[in-house]
């Protein structure tokens, strides 16, 4: 099988860590949810070396995950967990900080649902969530290219769509979580950061 690569990750890659990796100076350990390719995970677990980043993603992703994990020889990324968000397996750790990019307007909105439940039990104790994606604004479009996106998605399945941020950020305040940051990223994507609220 031929590695699978994303021209996408390459280009927001390096925008996504320059945010993130701020939050993350005294994180140790980190769980991906929909790994793709596994070329976010390289890189980061390259720029980030005292994290321990766990990836994640449907079974017929993990052998494309796999063939960047063996080529980067990265002892902190970890081989991928199979994780459907609509059948979480039992999770032995907790995790210092969520990250998913590119999902939420790939799953249908109740795996979205789901996803968001099972955050607050994979966290440690105001653990991080970094989502990162298209999204709109009380039902608007950021840009014409997103609503042509968004088509596009529909015609694949009517069950996926750009996230309305209101829709989410209620999601995440029913689920332990609060919106610390909402950072424009380049080609109209943003970067949301949630905090695990204090018990
Ligand atoms: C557009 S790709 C994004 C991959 C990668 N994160 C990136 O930014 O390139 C969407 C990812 O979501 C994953 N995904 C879709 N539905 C899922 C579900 N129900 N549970 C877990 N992952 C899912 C897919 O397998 C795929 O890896």
């Amino acid at each position: 099988m031929q590695k699978p690569y994303s021209q996408a990750c390459e280009n927001n890659k390096q925008p996504i860590l320059s945010k993130m990796s701020k939050h993350l100076s005294q994180a140790k350990s980190g769980l991906e949810i929909g790994s793709g390719t596994g070329q976010h995970a390289v890189y980061f677990g390259q720029k980030m070396p005292h994290i321990n980043w766990q990836t994640s993603d449907r079974i017929e992703n993990h052998q494309g995950i796999q063939q960047w994990l063996a080529e980067s020889q990265l002892d902190n990324v970890k081989a991928p967990l199979e994780i459907d968000v609509e059948h979480f397996p039992p999770i032995e750790q907790a995790y210092d900080f969520i990250y998913s990019a590119n999902t939420l307007h790939i799953m249908g909105w109740h795996q979205v649902i789901l996803m968001f439940k099972h955050i607050p039990e994979l966290l440690n104790p105001m653990g991080k969530v970094f989502i990162y994606g298209p999204f709109n604004y009380f039902g608007h479009y950021t840009s014409d290219s997103n609503r042509s996106f968004e088509q596009w998605l529909v015609e694949q399945d009517p069950n996926r769509g750009i996230r309305d941020i209101q829709d989410i950020i209620y999601l995440a305040n029913s689920n332990q979580l609060s919106l610390i940051s909402d950072w424009s990223m380049p080609a109209n994507n943003r970067l949301l950061m949630f905090q695990l609220d204090a018990i």
